[in-house]
């Protein structure tokens, strides 16, 4: 019998896929944990807008009709708020179908994309999809992407660099002078996609926003979410800006309906919702001085974040993990990552921030 992995690239075939947090209902079903708190994927703890609640249920009773397959609403709101063209947005089912649609479009046998190590996962997969080659370069410290060694990597048959600012799973970020050179040196068939997830949370001075470095020239692509700070990450929607060019592409191999009538509204509405975004920001700001006070106190050394969560060195990471699942808390094993000795933990709300570090006290004692 011919199997299916005989049909499809070899890079296809041996993929193992992307591998989520552990969902709270998982940990129930397996361990009948109460109340988890999960602590594993980035995700707002404040919880979603509630006016994007209530656009979701006045939106309802239209659920028998397709979206807007061209998310009209929405295109012209993010355009709006970023001061572009409403032919330089593509929204999308997050912004990992906008990673993926890029390999496809951008990347075969026998061209590459430059990432750095240790950042996120879907960079490779989505490389690896199709058939593209991969350029991993080693970061500057352990953490940091090496911008300067990143371009140095790029060579005749790179057609995408992907940069994650803030990186998951580190936290770090670059800085707009090392952004800067980094922009001069690439050349100009290469797409530099600037994954900016977790932008609204960084408030370093040096921080470049990308969008103010798009030209005619540049294939610069920056990707944004409502999966973090906009707290919408059941619904799934998130965005790329680029040159109108790259946008029509992307258009040309996306499915028809790839933002649901329900995430569109929501995100529209999410958008205006400033009370729970400062809320959101307040949480994180706290949450995090919280668990960097106390990893200090407990001599745990951690990489300092610009984000909305926190890579900490606990020893055996995986031990570490199981131990704190039994205790109802989720945080992310880094062995995928590279980083046997550590584990991500997300910034929750201030009760499940302490329930954390009980039990990492606990675990870590043992
Ligand atoms: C760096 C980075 N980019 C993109 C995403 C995906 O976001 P979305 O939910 O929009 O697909 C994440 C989510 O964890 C992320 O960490």
């Amino acid at each position: 019998m011919i199997k299916a992995q005989d049909l499809v690239l070899p890079s296809v075939a041996g993929l193992a896929p992307y591998q989520p947090g552990k969902p709270i209902e998982e940990l129930q079903r397996e361990l009948g944990i109460d109340e988890p708190v999960k602590l594993a994927s980035n995700e707002n703890p404040v919880g979603p807008s509630p006016l994007a609640i209530e656009a979701i249920k006045a939106a309802l009773p239209e659920l028998n009709r397709y979206p807007d397959g061209a998310s009209y609403a929405l295109v012209r709101k993010i355009a709006e708020r970023h001061g572009v063209a409403p032919e330089q947005v593509f929204p999308a089912s997050g912004s990992v179908e906008v990673i993926n649609l890029l390999g496809f479009l951008f990347l075969r046998p026998g061209l590459n994309s430059v990432y750095s190590e240790h950042s996120f996962a879907i960079y490779p997969l989505a490389t690896a999809a199709a058939g593209g080659e991969h350029k991993v370069v080693k970061t500057s410290d352990g953490f940091a992407h090496d911008l300067e060694a990143m371009a140095a990597a790029i060579d005749a048959n790179t057609r995408i660099v992907f940069l994650g600012n803030p990186n998951n799973p580190t936290g770090t970020i670059y800085r707009r002078a090392e952004w800067k050179r980094f922009l001069e040196r690439v050349p100009e068939h290469v797409v530099i996609v600037a994954d900016e997830a977790y932008f609204e949370f960084v408030r370093d001075g040096q921080y470049p926003d990308s969008l103010q470095d798009h030209d005619d020239q540049r294939l610069i692509i920056t990707l944004r979410t409502f999966s973090k700070i906009f707290g919408l990450a059941g619904i799934r929607v998130g965005y790329a800006v680029a040159r109108p060019d790259i946008i029509q592409m992307l258009h040309n191999v996306r499915q028809p309906f790839n933002v649901t009538s329900l995430a569109q509204v929501a995100a529209v509405a999410g958008m205006d919702d400033t009370a729970h975004l400062a809320r959101t920001l307040q949480v994180n700001a706290e949450g995090m001085d919280y668990l960097e006070a106390e990893f200090k106190r407990l001599g745990l050394s951690f990489v300092p974040s610009h984000a909305n969560f926190i890579l900490v060195e606990v020893g055996d990471g995986r031990a570490v993990y199981d131990g704190l699942l039994r205790k109802g808390v989720i945080v992310r094993p880094m062995n995928g990552y590279g980083y046997p000795h550590h584990v991500r933990i997300s910034v929750g709300l201030p009760e499940e921030n302490r329930r954390l570090i009980a039990a990492l006290s606990e675990v870590t004692r043992a």
